[in-house]
């Protein structure tokens, strides 16, 4: 089915222009850029943004880190896209990413990792509402 899905462009990558690489990336997967937006989080947002790792002990370093520069929020859309995007992201530690992924490509370590997606509809669904209104999403 025709799903959609959040994704982050995250600061290490945007510091090392490579926005359009990797949406190209997503593109060539056959996601479709319905939105997008680049902005600056505050420490506020990224620790709501985050809530579900609050307890972990990099929970402080990702939270300042995903402020430490500005990031591009974007919702996908395409079919299976959830599955889709997190195939073409690769692992979280892009030492064990495959090749061709974003990850394997661009990643510098576990939490300097280029990219964020959704891992379920659930989650899907608030993270593209945290950040968009429906205004702002076009199919
Ligand atoms: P993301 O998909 O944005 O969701 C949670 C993030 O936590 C994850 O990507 C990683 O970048 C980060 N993360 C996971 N494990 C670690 C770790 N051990 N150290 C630092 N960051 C981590």
């Amino acid at each position: 089915a025709v799903q959609r899905t959040f994704s982050i462009i995250k600061p290490d990558a945007t510091k090392r222009n490579l926005t359009g690489a990797i949406t190209a990336k997503l593109e060539e997967a056959g996601l479709r850029v319905v939105a997008s937006k680049r902005i600056r989080l505050t420490l506020e947002q990224a620790q709501t943004f985050y809530a579900v790792h609050k307890d972990r002990p990099f929970f402080g370093e990702l939270t300042e880190y995903m402020t430490s520069e500005p990031i591009v929020v974007q919702v996908l859309e395409g079919e299976d896209a959830i599955a889709k995007n997190r195939e073409v992201m690769g692992a979280t530690n892009p030492a064990e990413a495959a090749e061709g992924t974003i990850r394997k490509e661009f990643a510098l370590s576990i939490g300097e990792n280029s990219v964020h997606g959704s891992d379920g509809p659930d989650t899907a669904k608030e993270e593209i509402a945290y950040f968009f209104s429906g205004l702002e999403i076009v199919g």
